[in-house]
């Protein structure tokens, strides 16, 4: 979903950083490690040009193949995290829904390499199994998968026309949801990747309020993870991070308050 980050909360909590880490872990965030190679679900939404999404990812992405990742593989609950900037080479294999199922062959397949710029949030009280993006490492979502790619368009380079139809068989163009199989690629092979304009965070926004690496593939484990504590409010939630001791001591204090 196109979500504004709200820069002014992840600065302010940035602080208490260590202390509510445990708690932001385990309880909102199942973080599902994305393999290199694998199957998943794609559906796709209309993302208006020169909107900033979860990741804070540079505007100019829009102009190419764009995509949000299924929660607990995106690695955050709120604002960034751990899969932003990275890129999928994903291909159509088949359709999901329809009635017979299209089976695509080797020649009917469409592929497209996309960054990663936003979260596709799992609904809140929804079982896993009934909806898109809800999966988590136990749990698949409504189309059997742990992965769910929500593909941004239209987009300059990206539109519906990307899509195999078959009009006079099945009576409508869009399908809307398929099965693909992605691989993890180098962003060297995405679209934006030699246009300055596409890559990293937005320059409205600062490291702390943005992750959008320009090629991830090589440290899978530069943007953080976030999620909410009990109050709601955006934690950074990275087991990497040590805490100081004056932090930890000042975390102490607080206790109480971080309990609730
Ligand atoms: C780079 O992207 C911008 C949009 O952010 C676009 O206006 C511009 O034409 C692109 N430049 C090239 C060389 O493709
Ligand atoms: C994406 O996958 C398709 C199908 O396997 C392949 O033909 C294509 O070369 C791949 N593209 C990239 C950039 O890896
Ligand atoms: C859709 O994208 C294709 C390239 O993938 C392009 O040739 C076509 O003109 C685009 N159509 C629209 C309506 O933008
Ligand atoms: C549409 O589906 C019918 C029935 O399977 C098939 O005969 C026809 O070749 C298909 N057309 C395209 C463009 O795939």
């Amino acid at each position: 979903m196109p979500k504004r980050r709200t820069r002014a909360q992840t600065i302010n909590w940035l602080a208490w950083l260590p202390a509510i880490a445990i708690v932001a872990e385990t309880k909102n965030i199942s973080t599902i490690s994305v393999p290199s190679v694998g199957s998943a679900s794609l559906t796709h939404t209309i993302l208006p040009l020169d909107v900033i999404t979860s990741c804070g990812c540079s505007k100019g992405a829009s102009y190419y193949p764009t995509a949000a990742l299924s929660q607990a593989a995106y690695g955050s609950s709120v604002a960034s995290g751990p899969a932003c900037g990275q890129c999928f080479n994903l291909t159509l294999r088949e359709t999901f829904g329809a009635v017979p199922t299209w089976v695509l062959s080797e020649e009917q397949k469409v592929s497209t390499v996309v960054k990663i710029v936003d979260k596709c949030p799992a609904v809140k009280g929804q079982a896993p199994g009934k909806g898109w993006c809800g999966a988590t490492s136990e749990k698949r979502n409504k189309a059997d998968q742990f992965f769910h790619f929500d593909l941004s368009v239209p987009s300059p380079a990206l539109n519906l026309s990307f899509f195999p139809s078959n009009l006079s068989y099945y009576g409508y163009e869009d399908f809307g949801s398929w099965i693909i199989d992605f691989e993890q690629t180098s962003c060297e092979n995405w679209q934006g990747w030699n246009n300055e304009t596409a890559l990293g965070i937005d320059v409205s926004l600062t490291s702390e309020s943005g992750c959008c690496s320009a090629n991830p593939l090589v440290d899978r484990d530069v943007c953080p993870a976030f999620s909410l504590n009990a109050n709601g409010v955006s934690t950074a939630a990275k087991k990497k991070i040590d805490p100081l001791p004056l932090l930890a001591i000042l975390s102490a204090s607080f206790g109480l308050m971080l309990l609730i």
